[in-house]
């Protein structure tokens, strides 16, 4: 049987904010050296950044870029990151037992963003985890204030005349998690980020800010933590955040295939938190969502390698480096498909991270860079998934997972673009051994073509993109896909990831 569905551009969920296509730069194993700056590399520019890498990010479609942590933020000093690089100090970092040379810091971030160009902007974390309302205080005016105050004219003095502008920042992070440095109850963090959001707000009236929400939905605390949180937060923040990372557990790979399940009913979950806590409050403000930190990561084999690992502080050591099948590709896109169908909510959304580290990017010292599988479906979504979401409701077959029931076999999303007209359907078919053919009613939407239909697949579903061969698994395109009569049909290979564009 086949899977069908009806699109009209009247029914829409919402405009895309740009920034769903964020992504994460923490100070990590090696996603900063190494990874985007390696001065001496063959690549490097001027500024130690890697141009191949830069090029990579580019045609990635990146657009808020999240940093410097993560786990790492709640220990981080930023007077360490600034300044002249050779009186920067070396520091302990202990949320990832490495040793932080400092030699990248903030300017050079802004820098990266800068070379990055127009939409890459920063989304700074302030630490919330062993400082609080002044040292927030004192970064905002290093990188804000235009200058004449102490801190301003230092940056200044650093070389940094154009005051940052940074708009959008996290309060602290993964507060709720037992791992974090200076983990709080959520009465104490909520006071706290209230009092810092208060403070941040008192010099500058327009930002944005993030609480943090739970570090997963599997967190006991989840749901209350949200709600007594944003009781502290409710009028001082525009956001609160989520954080989720699939994989294949067991061998059951019909579960994992259906991680987007999980991951919509979780957004469900924290807008109906989030909108419960506005009603108590009899407030008219909607809290959205910042999803900053999402991906397939394959958690429990970090967990177990590290579980007896010597303390021996590294710097930048191959940490998390994931390397993403192009089954891990197809839930990756499934999960982008759960974000953008959520787009009304959710106006941030952060790929964690960007290179080496639960990356789509790959880089060796001195050597190539290339892209993972799951480069190709964010690139896509980036590209062509912007605009007005369309409402997608499914009519599927199913199939039984252990985990979650009873999942419909497609996964779907629709984007128009309110200029041209012109509609991308981004699909998925979580079967693994059969094909879905797939009927869409196009009504009202005035389209005559098919202009491309491409689809990551394999005959192997655990192809990966390696060093030795970097374009192992690329997109290819799908013949046979036609529109007659107001009718898109196409047949989605099985376990596979479709982008669909219509004109
Ligand atoms: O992205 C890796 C880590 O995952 C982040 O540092 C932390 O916030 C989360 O637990």
């Amino acid at each position: 049987p086949s899977a069908r569905f009806t699109l009209d551009p009247a029914f829409t969920v919402a405009t895309v904010d740009p920034r769903l296509f964020g992504s994460f730069v923490e100070h990590l194993g090696r996603c900063v050296y190494t990874g985007i700056y390696e001065p001496g590399h063959p690549r490097a520019n001027a500024a130690g950044l890697r141009t191949d890498v830069l090029e990579l990010i580019r045609e990635l479609g990146v657009t808020a870029i999240r940093y410097p942590g993560g786990n790492f933020v709640s220990g981080y000093k930023w007077e360490d990151s600034v300044g002249p690089v050779e009186q920067r100090p070396r520091r302990l970092e202990p949320a990832w037992r490495s040793t932080e040379t400092n030699a990248f810091g903030l300017s050079e971030f802004i820098g990266f963003l800068r070379e990055l160009g127009p939409e890459a902007e920063p989304m700074m974390a302030v630490n919330l985890g062993t400082r609080g309302v002044a040292e927030a205080l004192e970064l905002q005016e290093y990188a804000n204030h235009p200058g004449g105050t102490e801190l301003s004219d230092r940056r200044i003095a650093h070389g940094d005349k154009d005051p940052f502008g940074i708009r959008m920042w996290c309060l602290g992070n993964e507060m709720d998690g037992p791992w974090q440095i200076g983990h709080k109850s959520a009465a104490d963090y909520g006071k706290l980020a209230a009092a810092t959001a208060r403070a941040m707000r008192m010099i500058e009236p327009d930002l944005e800010l993030v609480a943090c929400g739970s570090s997963g939905q599997g967190m006991p605390t989840f749901g209350a933590w949200e709600s007594e949180v944003l009781e502290h937060t409710y009028d001082q923040v525009d956001f609160i955040s989520m954080h989720a990372y699939y994989e294949e557990l067991d061998g059951d790979r019909d579960s994992f295939l259906a991680s987007a399940v999980d991951m919509e009913s979780f957004i469900e979950n924290v807008v109906a938190t989030c909108d419960a806590v506005g009603a108590r409050l009899k407030s008219k403000k909607r809290i959205h969502i910042s999803f900053d930190e999402w991906n397939v990561w394959y958690l429990t084999r970090h967990q177990q390698q590290t579980a007896d690992e010597p303390l021996d502080w590294p710097e930048a050591p191959r940490l998390l480096e994931d390397n993403y099948s192009v089954t891990d590709a197809v839930v990756f896109g499934s999960l982008l498909i759960a974000l953008l169908r959520h787009a009304d909510r959710v106006k941030v959304a952060c790929l964690a991270q960007l290179v080496n580290v639960i990356a789509p990017i790959l880089t060796e010292p001195g050597g190539p860079a290339w892209r993972q599988t799951t480069f190709f479906p964010f690139a896509a979504a980036s590209r062509y998934g912007r605009g007005e979401v369309l409402r997608v409701e499914v009519d599927s077959p199913t199939y039984r997972t252990e985990k979650f029931g009873e999942v419909p076999l497609l996964h779907a999303t629709a984007v128009r673009d309110p200029e041209t007209g012109a509609v991308t359907v981004f699909a998925v078919n979580r079967s693994q051994d059969a094909e879905l053919p797939l009927e869409v009613a196009l009504r009202g939407c005035g389209l005559s073509a098919v202009q491309e239909h491409t689809v990551l697949t394999d005959a192997d579903p655990d192809a990966r993109n390696t060093l030795a061969d970097p374009d192992r698994v690329v997109p290819r395109p799908q013949d046979g896909t036609a529109l007659s009569d107001g009718v898109l049909r196409a047949t989605l290979a099985p376990l596979s990831w479709n982008v669909i564009r219509l004109l």
